[in-house]
């Protein structure tokens, strides 16, 4: 059944007397359980397509259903209490809140929606666990490594258990060893909760592990067959 359901999604950025269009008509669905991934070249809009599947802008026209949900008819108080419940993100720099602990930036989502104590603490206990960072809670982010601030924002993405994991290069800034730890967390989280992923990546090496690959050019998705992948 697919989790998000992406109709001729259309955003045009104005700029003085020139408009881009940043994603042209992109549409796609992916199934619940399912990776997907997106590649393409610098600037053909790939952030543009997650942050608008992620709620995070608008679209100039076209649809974003997520579990039949369409977001983009969604009054921006009913989309953010929507988004804290099933939506999760993790950007490529990892977005976290300075003068906050690693446990109190983990909790914002929970907190945001109003989800009582119990409801998240068996969750929290077996990310931080999988996630190697259980000792690291009471830390400020600036007092974390790269890669335990990234599995901070993952922790942080996966708590409220959200329906789809949109993930932006969550690798690009680590260095090898870090980057595959992280990849295999968030493929863990796939595995074992059934995580549904969706991640931007250029690394080729990830997409071949996706289920499935899109192709991002000019702002135009389209799929990528296997062979092309090889
Ligand atoms: N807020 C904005 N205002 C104006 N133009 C924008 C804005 N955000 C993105 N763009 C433009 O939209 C296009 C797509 O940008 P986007 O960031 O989605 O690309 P990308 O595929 O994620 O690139 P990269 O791989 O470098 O991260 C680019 O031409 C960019 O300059
Ligand atoms: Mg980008």
């Amino acid at each position: 059944m697919a989790i998000l359901e992406v109709t001729d999604l259309i955003k045009l950025f104005r700029q003085s007397d020139e408009t881009i269009t940043a994603v042209n008509r992109a549409t796609f669905s992916v199934e619940d359980g399912e990776f997907v991934a997106i590649i393409g070249p610098s600037g053909s809009g790939k952030s543009t397509l997650l942050h608008l599947c992620a709620g995070l802008t608008r679209p100039n026209s076209g649809s974003i259903c997520i579990r039949s949900q369409d977001i983009t008819k969604m009054k921006p108080e009913k989309l953010a209490q929507f988004r804290g419940q099933y939506i999760g993100i993790v950007y490529q720099r990892h977005n976290l809140i300075p003068h906050l602990t690693a446990l109190e930036n983990i909790l914002i989502p929970p907190m945001m929606c109003g989800k009582p104590a119990f409801s998240y603490e068996e969750t929290l206990k077996k990310i931080v666990n999988s996630l190697g960072i259980k000792d690291r809670l009471s830390h400020l982010p600036n007092e974390l490594s790269g890669g335990q601030q990234q599995r901070v924002s993952i922790a942080r993405a996966l708590i409220n258990r959200p329906q789809v994991l949109f993930a932006d290069e969550p690798t690009g800034n680590l260095d090898r060893a870090n980057a595959e730890e992280v990849l295999s967390m968030l493929l863990r989280a796939q595995k074992e909760f059934g995580q549904t992923l969706v991640m931007v990546t250029h690394d080729m090496t990830i997409a071949r592990r996706a289920d499935r690959v899109l192709k991002m050019d000019d702002g135009f998705l389209s799929r990528m067959l296997p062979e092309e992948l090889q």
